[in-house]
């Protein structure tokens, strides 16, 4: 079951898709994905698979996005070059950036990501994409907080 917020009031209800009109305000709204739900700097924040974005308007309810790959034969995953080709009809410019991914050597689909935000989507990026070399490594869990944190703090500036 998802959890979903709506973008109107910000009524907070369980459903497996979102509803045609919200059950509080009865506005045909937008509705974030609020499943995978945290809170970083007093800025919340949702965890979303790129394939559980059906249509480029959601993206537009966020005010940061970060999106992330790790490198496969030095380029990001399928799935997220078919996702990038969808947020680029969204209305993304000027709204604050990150991009992330794991690599084994040379990690190119993080840059990549990180390049495509800002001069496609002329988003407003956080200094330099994050680069995790190798999940197993200690002190990526720390890293990517640290990631998030700056991420929130470029939203508040
Ligand atoms: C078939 C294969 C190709 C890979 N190609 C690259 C590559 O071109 N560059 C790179 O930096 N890492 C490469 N990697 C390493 C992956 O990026 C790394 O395993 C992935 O980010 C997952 O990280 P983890 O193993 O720590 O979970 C490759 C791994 C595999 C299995």
């Amino acid at each position: 079951m998802n959890s979903w917020k709506c973008g109107n009031c910000g009524y907070t209800f369980e459903a497996e898709q979102p509803p045609n009109e919200c059950p509080s305000c009865k506005q045909a709204c937008e509705f974030l994905n609020n499943t995978c739900y945290m809170c970083i700097s007093g800025v919340d924040a949702t965890v979303l698979e790129a394939g559980a974005i059906q249509k480029e308007s959601e993206l537009e309810a966020y005010d940061a996005l970060v999106f992330g790959s790790p490198t496969y034969h030095g380029d990001m995953m399928q799935q997220m070059k078919t996702f990038l080709f969808m947020a680029e009809k969204a209305a993304l410019k000027g709204k604050t950036g990150g991009a992330f991914g794991a690599f084994g050597w040379s990690g190119e689909a993080p840059d990549r990501i990180y390049d495509t935000m800002e001069h496609i989507f002329k988003m407003k990026m956080v200094d330099q994409p994050l680069r995790l070399k190798s999940s197993r490594v200690q002190g990526g869990i720390q890293a990517a907080q640290d990631y998030g944190k700056a991420v929130a703090e470029k939203l508040n500036a």
